[in-house]
């Protein structure tokens, strides 16, 4: 099990849930003592001792690197989770010439994903009800740089999250992909953040173990039960908004994140 975001929050409640199962957990994360604390949880909590591997998702070399350190190490990955993710308060540029949120919780993960895809038997994407404040251009994905919004930009790439999950699960039918909402959940995320977190107060918070839930279960569950390339929400399918439904948009976001990141679409 490779779980990405694994240093903190739902990704952290997810890797210990799946080392209690006894699963061989690998965590990917950012900041390398957040990294080791979590490893330290981990460890505590069912004795195993995970594999970690560094990256940001903000550099795309790093990405493509820790593909390959990961290609090295396993010839295979039961279950990829992209799971990694964050709101940027600011307008934000990455050395890769992106905007953050969309280099951060797509591009990256995108990328990620394909250069795994040969030995991934599950993938699951930690998307959020916050796509309804996306607005996706394909053919300008820098476009909420232009009169910036954190939510809008946060939301354009969770709704290219469950975009991308129908996507995959078109073109790689083989590889059970699902994406979900964890629901709000008291973490790390958008802590920098005194407006979010005091809008974020008057929402009914979830502990980081139950926001896991649905995507230990969808790392779990028998395919053969599972509506393939799915948004969920409490373990049940759930329609996202129309526009993270539009299969389309879903084709035309795949090749231009494909040109984007460099590899063939
Ligand atoms: N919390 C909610 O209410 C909520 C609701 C809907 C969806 N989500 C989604 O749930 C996922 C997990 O978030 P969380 O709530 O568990 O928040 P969190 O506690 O802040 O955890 C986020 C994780 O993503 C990692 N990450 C962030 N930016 C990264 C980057 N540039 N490169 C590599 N790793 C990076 C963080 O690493 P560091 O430790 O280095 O920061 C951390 O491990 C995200 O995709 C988020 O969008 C959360």
């Amino acid at each position: 099990m490779v779980v990405t975001g694994a240093s903190s929050g739902i990704g952290l409640a997810a890797a210990v849930n799946f080392a209690c199962r006894g699963d061989q957990v690998v965590l990917v994360g950012r900041d390398p003592a957040r990294l080791q604390a979590a490893a330290e949880r981990v460890r505590e909590t069912s004795g195993a001792r995970p594999e970690l591997f560094r990256a940001d998702f903000a550099v795309l070399d790093d990405v493509r690197g820790l593909a390959e350190r990961l290609r090295d190490a396993y010839d295979r990955i039961d279950v990829l989770a992209n799971n990694a993710g964050a709101i940027a308060l600011q307008p934000l540029t990455t050395v890769d010439g992106f905007e953050l949120s969309i280099q951060a919780n797509h591009l990256a993960p995108f990328l990620l994903t394909n250069l795994l895809a040969d030995r991934v038997g599950r993938i699951v994407v930690t998307a959020s009800g916050a796509h309804r404040f996306g607005a996706l251009d394909p053919d300008d994905l820098n476009k909420p740089l232009r009169g910036y919004r954190p939510m809008g930009a946060y939301g354009t790439s969770k709704q290219a999250n469950i975009l991308f999950a129908a996507e995959a699960a078109r073109r790689w039918p083989h590889i059970p992909t699902h994406s979900f909402h964890p629901g709000v959940v008291r973490t790390r995320f958008a802590n920098d953040s005194p407006m979010v977190a005091f809008g974020m107060r008057f929402l009914p918070f979830r502990s980081p173990e139950k926001g896991a839930e649905t995507l230990v279960w969808l790392a779990n569950q028998d395919p053969a039960r599972l509506v393939n390339g799915a948004y969920h929400y409490n373990r049940r399918p759930r329609r996202p908004y129309r526009k993270a439904a539009d299969p389309r948009l879903a084709a035309r976001l795949w090749e231009a994140s494909a040109t984007a990141v460099g590899i063939a679409g």
